[in-house]
């Protein structure tokens, strides 16, 4: 009696279970469904694309802009700096104002899957991906490498990668063609690996086989962000080469590794390749097109040398206290910065309440793009924009601007990029040293075009040449 009763009650509390999981089940969705609908209906309110296939929302028209960078720019100039478009199956909003962007200007978060392209070669743990108290107090423990004192630390490498390429150009034979981009890229490899991780790379063989590696990875990220063909082994041979590269540092570092210090592995292989990529892809490229426009531009040239011969004389080395007194070297940066469209976007998303942003209400989830390049190339801010122009960035010039309008780092959460002052101060260093000492120009016939990506490089290697400048 006793076995059929609870045999019996043990099938009452089956159903039971079944119909509470089933009205749970039922409610639940019909708040996700409420939810999607009222987001739905605010996302409805902004301006914005159609989704042009269902599954593919907008990647097609992505890919027939030829970037998602000058997909912002055509969405912005038809509806306006706030608007909204498809990334796949995901409603997102751009904004492209200053204004607009400071109304985010309280946002941590980053939507993890507009990403995603990044993940094979980040890796999940990446603090690319990190977001929350978990991702703030990360970036926290980073930061601490990054302070202005902490910077100081770095200046002498910089200042002897540096010498070590002026001695290298120098050893050319006069009017040999020098590759601007393979050229940079080596030193600020060096310069990074040196003062990142204490390691110094000196065999430029080793470096340039890494490199390659490296740009067929972006390559094949690239291509993939505007929905493009994927070459798999070519990029999984690429990424395996980095990674070990990577792990090598991590064991030298380390004599014996322990067991505790192999489960932090992963997050650190993430981590070191992250700031890695982050660090070499931006600074090569900021430093190739100023360098460009340098050798393409006497006046600006002989600009940067003056300041620096007034400020450091022939022999004295750019340091933390005189820094800032490299105000022109600074403002070719700045305005490379710009004009290259170098980071050409940031995001962010608020997980708990909906955003205000210039009146539209944005609903909790989703994904807002910032367009950093959008702005920094809107004419009405920049008139000429495509004209480069450091002048642009004299105090007086800037004090003319709404404040928020040059963001090429990012700005919103206390997420700005870690690399903000190393990346200023490498370039300063680098830019004033080598200016003192060489004059360069551009070699004729050349057609350089911006492409647009992650980060926006060159559509072909720049050529130049070099010569000694007299007085040195
Ligand atoms: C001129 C050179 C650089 C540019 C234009 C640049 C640009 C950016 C931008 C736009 C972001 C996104 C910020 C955001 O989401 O608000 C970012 C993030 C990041 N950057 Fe840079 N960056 C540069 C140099 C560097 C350097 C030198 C390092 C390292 C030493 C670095 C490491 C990183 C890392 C690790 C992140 C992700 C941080 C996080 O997820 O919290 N960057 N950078």
């Amino acid at each position: 009696m006793e076995v059929v009763l609870s045999g019996m009650s043990l099938s009452l509390l089956l159903i039971i279970a079944l119909i509470v999981s089933f009205i749970v089940e039922f409610f639940v969705g019909k708040k996700e469904e409420h939810d999607a609908n009222a987001s739905a209906k605010l996302l409805g309110k902004i301006p914005g694309m159609k989704g042009t296939i269902k599954a593919d929302g907008n990647l097609s028209d992505i890919t027939k802009a030829g970037s998602m960078h000058k997909f912002l720019v055509q969405l912005h100039a038809t509806h306006g700096h706030v608007a909204t478009f498809w990334f796949g199956k995901t409603h997102c909003v751009s904004i492209a104002s200053p204004e607009a962007w400071k109304d985010t200007v309280k946002l941590f978060d980053r939507p993890v899957g507009f990403f995603e392209f990044v993940k094979p070669l980040f890796g999940e743990n990446s603090i690319q991906f990190a977001n929350g108290n978990y991702g703030k107090q990360r970036r926290k423990l980073h930061d601490a490498s990054f302070t202005h004192q902490a910077v100081k630390s770095y200046y002498p490498v910089f200042q002897e990668k540096t010498e070590i390429f002026i001695r290298k150009i120098m050893a050319l034979p006069p009017e040999e063609h020098i590759p601007l981009s393979e050229y940079v890229s080596v030193f600020v490899m060096k310069s990074l690996m040196s003062a990142l991780f204490g390691q110094n790379v000196e065999n430029d063989e080793q470096t340039v086989t890494m490199l390659r590696h490296y740009e067929t990875v972006m390559l094949v990220l690239n291509k993939k962000m505007s929905a493009n063909t994927e070459k798999k082994n070519t990029f999984h041979i690429a990424l395996n080469a980095w990674h070990e590269f990577i792990r090598k540092i991590i064991l030298k570092r380390r004599n014996e590794p322990s067991d505790e210090m192999r489960e932090h592995d992963n997050t650190l292989v993430c981590d070191i390749i992250t700031y890695v990529v982050a660090a070499y892809h931006t600074s090569t490229f900021m430093l190739v097109w100023s360098l460009y426009h340098v050798a393409s531009r006497s006046d600006v040239q002989e600009k940067i040398y003056n300041e620096v011969t007034n400020v450091l004389g022939s022999k004295s080395n750019v340091e933390p206290d005189n820094y800032s007194q490299l105000q022109y070297t600074m403002q070719v940066l700045m305005e490379s910065l710009r004009w290259s469209t170098l980071g050409p976007f940031a995001a962010r998303v608020n997980t708990e309440a909906n955003t205000t942003v210039q009146g539209y209400t944005i609903p909790k989830n989703t994904p807002i793009v910032q367009a950093l390049g959008v702005v920094h190339m809107d004419e009405k801010i920049w008139p000429e924009p495509d004209r480069f122009d450091p002048d642009r960035f004299s105090p007086t010039e800037i004090k003319k601007r709404h404040g928020m309008s040059f963001q090429p780092l990012g700005f919103a959460g206390q997420r700005i990029c870690p690399g903000h002052r190393f990346a200023y101060a490498e370039g300063v260093v680098f830019l004033a040293s080598i200016c003192r000492r060489l004059r360069f120009q551009i070699v004729e016939g050349q057609n350089i075009q911006r492409r647009y990506g992650f980060v926006t490089i060159p559509d072909t290697e720049i050529w130049v040449t070099a010569s000694k400048r007299d007085a040195m």
